[in-house]
């Protein structure tokens, strides 16, 4: 099928690509020419396994091209993906101005023949119907400049064209987005046009039959048809449960460490519960990234707007906020006095395998360290090595983890990186003032970390 995306940041380079790389033609639209002219290369703009190496193989079977032209995109595509970005703003609404300049832009091209147009945006529900109005104002503006160019009533289109909005929120992971793309947990559907949601059916039939799966013998994905608010919720409600999950054992770990239990045992005892389930019980210094944060504070938003306060889903949020400096509680009490004292950061992204710092719990710290008048440095396997700093200031970023650790008065373990599993640990204990490491995921093993020298505090355990 002739695909278009709109947007190429984590969910629309992704989506792009996957759906090239199982056989779709697709043209990938940015207004980023820089990032245009990476991704024509085969190169992407964004650190995720596995990404590159699909776009790569899409360009070379000429299943995929990359443009600034939105005209071309529309005209190409027979579906039409919204995927650009919808940042929360200071009140914790969604900023969904970008996806209104998108669906302007597509009514204001769109040509003949019938068009679905999917909203792969995270947008604040409601939205479906918005961005149908939105694009019809899109094509009403076009009929109007054809008038008035002088064309006459023959210029007009000819027809208006036919469209229907679909909602298909993405339930991707940053890290494992690739993977997630091709073994979904289901796939949702919503919107009230059966021709739309059965080319879409189309569109996804090669990974609802698990033909790129990992295990390929597993019953299809499930689609769910629901109508256009419900998908646009299932997102919203899928994030704030499971952000609301890590901030409950989050809670319990604070309550582990008032008396004396071990939540990675509680975590492992309630997770054998079918009911609870095991995932997402990592107890640590909170979730962060650009999806959790921004998708809670909007659903809260949008409860207030309709006269109702989501009481749990604030609490979910304010547990996480106190949890995010828990390290920093921890370095007090074993440190005392922070000013004057040096702090290693192992980690800084919001979570292993990515490059994103967006809510990194790492820039909290960063700053709350800062203020207290201690000194912060940091290694990262993907920030040191590629010199991105987006959003970091007040730490010195070490080229590595032994360097980082000569003459620091504690560690403090922020993203979960595998190779943190085997750095040379009884090494960088001899380089610091004081071998204390605070382990922020409750990620090393600590009996080992004991054995290397250091004085092991976890979370909750
Ligand atoms: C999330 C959702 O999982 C995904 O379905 C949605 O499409 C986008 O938002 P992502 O933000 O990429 O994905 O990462 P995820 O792996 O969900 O982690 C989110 C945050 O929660 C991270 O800060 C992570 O460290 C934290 N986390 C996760 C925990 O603290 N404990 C856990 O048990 C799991």
């Amino acid at each position: 099928m002739r695909v278009c995306v709109i947007g190429t940041g984590y969910v629309g380079l992704v989506t792009g690509a996957c759906l090239a790389h199982i056989g779709h033609n697709v043209i990938c639209v940015d207004n980023n020419e820089e990032k245009v002219k990476l991704m024509k290369a085969g190169q992407s703009p964004i650190f995720e396994p596995g990404l590159s190496e699909i776009m790569q193989s899409a360009i070379q079977a000429g299943r995929i091209e990359f443009t600034t032209d939105l005209a071309a995109g529309v005209a190409h595509g027979e579906i039409l993906f919204i995927a650009v970005g919808t940042p929360p703003l200071p009140t914790g609404e969604s900023d969904t101005r970008y996806v209104e300049a998108v669906a302007r832009g597509i009514g204001a091209n769109l040509n003949g023949g019938y068009k679905v147009i999917v909203n792969k945006s995270t947008v604040p529900i409601g939205s479906g119907d918005w961005v149908r109005m939105i694009v019809l104002d899109g094509i009403a503006e076009r009929q109007k400049t054809l008038v008035t160019a002088g064309g006459g009533v023959e210029d007009r289109l000819p027809e208006l064209p036919q469209f229907d909005v679909v909602s298909n929120p993405e339930f991707l992971r940053e890290g494992s987005a690739v993977y997630d793309t091709f073994n979904p947990d289901r796939i949702v559907l919503g919107g009230n046009s059966s021709r739309a949601i059965a080319m879409m059916t189309e569109l996804y039939a090669p990974i609802v039959e698990r033909k790129f799966a990992e295990n390929q013998s597993l019953p299809p994905v499930p689609i769910l048809a629901t109508d256009l608010s419900s998908a646009e919720m299932i997102k919203y409600a899928a994030n704030a449960f499971l952000a609301t999950k890590i901030s409950f054992i989050n809670e319990v770990a604070n309550i582990c460490d008032r008396v004396g239990a071990d939540v990675t045992q509680v975590a492992k005892g309630i997770g054998l519960d079918s009911r609870i389930g095991n995932k997402f019980l990592q107890a640590g210094i909170g979730w962060g990234g650009s999806c959790f944060p921004k998708d809670v504070s909007a659903l809260i938003h949008t409860a207030d707007d309709y006269g109702y306060e989501a009481q749990l889903l604030k609490s979910a949020v304010s547990v996480n906020e106190r949890q995010r400096l828990i390290a920093l509680e921890k370095l007090q009490q074993v440190l005392k006095i922070l000013k004057g004292k040096t702090v290693g950061l192992l980690g800084l992204t919001f979570k292993p395998d990515t490059d994103d710092l967006r809510d990194a719990p790492a820039l909290n710290l960063i700053e709350q360290l800062n203020r207290l008048g201690a000194k912060v440095k940091a290694y990262d396997p993907i920030i040191s090595q590629t010199g991105m700093r987006h959003g970091l200031s007040g730490v010195l970023v070490e080229t590595d983890a032994e360097r980082l650790a000569d003459g620091c008065d504690a560690l403090v373990l922020v993203t979960e990186w595998n190779q943190f599993s085997t750095l040379d640990y009884a090494k960088m204990a001899q380089l610091m003032n004081n071998a204390v490491v605070i382990d922020g995921r409750n990620f090393l093993d600590p009996e080992t970390m004991v054995r290397a020298g250091f004085q092991y505090v976890g979370v909750g355990r």
